[in-house]
């Protein structure tokens, strides 16, 4: 099985590619990225020796058409993926997430390939922070940023090239992700290394914002779920179901990493910033047979602090031109 793998320079990408080549040997990997600020070859460097790098641009129509003949299936993760950026600068957001999106559709269908597109919980919106219910594979669309309307148009695209054309394809909506290789933009990520190199970590308005926390791990394992058992046309949201407030989990990080829990500074408020976000994630669970191996959320968090404090190498150059964006914000 050869497969692409779009965006695998970046987090969640390279996680997956990763755990493919640990996992699943049968698979010959070929990850096409674009090396924007957020990939990093580094990311790639304990299996490079068993996966071919393209570097490259999903919008290059005549580079994707070429890759995508070469693959059986394709998993397209490649995306601008962070909101404060999507808020600040829309235009590579509209890019990548849609007219990518588009130029991979369009290869798949010329050479009728199989394709698993990597989407968001913020397709939905946001749920009240008082309230219980989830986002379904139902719940209509109503994206609140540049970002997650992106996203939202991405999905779009990709179910009316299931109807209209009968692509194969299948789609997943994942929650919150932490782990290793996650960028120090990130809200997990950027207190802890915050806190490595001596920084207040920074929390957004009163912290009171829920998100669904999922291992990256468990996503990935969902998302070969979904490629061995998947129904066409099918989409599967995927969480954890470990809802945790911003303040608890900034709390959180502090306490296991030895600080005062208090010892942050409040900073001003994401405009527009989703209260809640949850994900009804019974049928991939029941469907698929899918479920978090990684059940405990603080044992999770404890390996991602470890892998930050012992892998300064791989996320310290990104950090001085992090901080340096935030402080343009003024969070
Ligand atoms: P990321 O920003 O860490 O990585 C994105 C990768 O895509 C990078 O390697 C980047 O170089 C590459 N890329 C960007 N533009 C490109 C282009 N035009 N051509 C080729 N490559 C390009 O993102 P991530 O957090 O790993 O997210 C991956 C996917 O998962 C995205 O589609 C995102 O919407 C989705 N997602 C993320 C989360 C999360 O919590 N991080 C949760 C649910 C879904
Ligand atoms: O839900 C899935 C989404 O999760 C993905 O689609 C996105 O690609 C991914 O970036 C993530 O979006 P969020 O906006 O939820 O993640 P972020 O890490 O930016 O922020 C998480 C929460 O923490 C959010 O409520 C904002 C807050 N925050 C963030 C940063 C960077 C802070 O309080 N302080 C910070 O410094």
């Amino acid at each position: 099985m050869r497969m692409l793998v779009t965006g695998g320079a970046g987090f969640i990408g390279a996680n997956f590619v990763h755990h493919a080549v640990k996992n699943y040997p049968a698979y010959e990997v070929c990850v096409l990225d674009a090396l924007t600020y957020a990939g990093s070859r580094d990311s790639l460097a304990p299996v490079a020796e068993g996966v071919r790098f393209v570097h490259g641009d999903i919008c290059d129509a005549e580079l994707v058409d070429r890759l995508v003949a070469e693959a059986d299936v394709v998993v397209h993760f490649a995306a601008e993926s962070h909101v404060d950026n999507s808020l600040h600068d829309p235009e590579p957001f509209i890019r990548t997430n849609i007219i990518g999106t588009y130029t991979i559709l369009e290869a798949v269908r010329h050479h009728d390939r199989r394709l698993h597109h990597i989407s968001t919980d913020e397709v939905f919106g946001d749920l009240a922070l008082d309230a219980v219910d989830r986002f379904t594979e139902q719940t209509p669309y109503d994206p609140s940023s540049p970002y997650s309307a992106a996203k939202a148009s991405s999905d779009m695209l990709v179910r009316a090239w299931v109807r209209s054309f009968g692509v194969v394809a299948t789609l997943s909506n994942c929650a919150n992700n932490y782990g290793p290789y996650q960028h120090v933009e990130k809200f997990v990520p950027r207190q802890i290394t915050n806190v490595l190199v001596g920084e207040r970590p920074k929390l957004y308005g009163a912290g009171e914002n829920v998100r669904e926390w999922t291992h990256v791990d468990d996503h990935n394992e969902a998302v070969h779920l979904i490629l061995a058992k998947g129904r066409a046309g099918e989409t599967y949201l995927i969480g954890s179901g470990d809802e945790r407030n911003n303040k608890e989990i900034l709390e959180l990080v502090l306490e296991l990493m030895g600080q005062p829990t208090n010892a942050f500074d409040h900073v001003s408020d994401r405009p527009g910033h989703d209260l809640r976000y949850s994900n009804d994630s019974t049928k991939i669970r029941t469907e698929l047979g899918w479920e978090p191996r990684y059940g405990d959320f603080r044992a999770g968090l404890a390996a991602t602090i470890d892998w930050y404090r012992h892998n300064e190498w791989w996320w310290k150059p990104q950090k001085d031109a992090t901080e340096a964006k935030y402080k343009l914000l003024g969070r």
